[in-house]
């Protein structure tokens, strides 16, 4: 367990996880963009896929001992993001879901992009910038990325989507 800033726990998914994210993913706010909603069985591989492996960990995120989200922190390096901008060894991305969908459209997404941007900074001293690639029309998603201290860093075409790169650097205080 990570405790991130603004009361913010983090901790990596498991196995017992797979049934709440499978019910997270499937809500239309998220289905929308992610496109993963899939069964339990296929959650459950998932997330063991991704832990036994380097590219990414799949991650809970809490807040006053509340779950409420899904969250993946992945390596650029070993992700298909590396071939669409000039990344550095040591970038990190972020793809982040809140799942109860009363609690989006608040605040909670910029408090958490924020908080989670400043912890892998803090973590990984060779890291120098944390990214993200929302659709372009996930004009939500791209404002909680700005209002966490994001950079629009213009237009990425990936297959399935035109993305907006949003980069986070070092500031003075992390
Ligand atoms: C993206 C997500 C994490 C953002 O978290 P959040 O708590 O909803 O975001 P915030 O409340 O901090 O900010 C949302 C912003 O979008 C704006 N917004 C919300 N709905 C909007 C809409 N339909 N059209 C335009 N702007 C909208 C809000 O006004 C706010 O911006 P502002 O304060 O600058 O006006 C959350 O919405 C989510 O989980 N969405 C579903 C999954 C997803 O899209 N993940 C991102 C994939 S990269």
């Amino acid at each position: 367990m990570l405790h991130l800033d603004n009361g913010f726990d983090l901790r990596p998914a498991g196995a017992e996880d797979a049934a709440r994210i499978a019910v997270w993913m499937a809500q239309p706010h998220i289905q929308r963009w992610w496109q993963q909603d899939w069964s339990v069985e296929r959650w459950t591989e998932e997330i063991a896929r991704q832990a036994a492996g380097e590219h990414s960990v799949p991650c809970v995120a809490a807040l006053d001992a509340e779950d409420f989200g899904y969250v993946e922190l992945y390596r650029v390096r070993h992700d298909r993001l590396a071939e669409y901008y000039d990344a550095s060894e040591h970038d990190w991305g972020v793809h982040v879901a809140i799942g109860d969908v009363t609690r989006v459209g608040r605040g909670l997404g910029r408090q958490l992009l924020r908080a989670l941007a400043d912890a892998l900074l803090r973590a990984d001293p060779a890291c120098q910038r944390v990214v993200a690639e929302p659709d372009m029309e996930n004009t939500p998603s791209v404002r909680a990325f700005v209002a966490a201290g994001f950079v629009q860093q213009g237009e990425l075409q990936l297959p399935e989507k035109t993305a907006q790169l949003m980069v986070r650097t070092r500031t003075a205080e992390v």
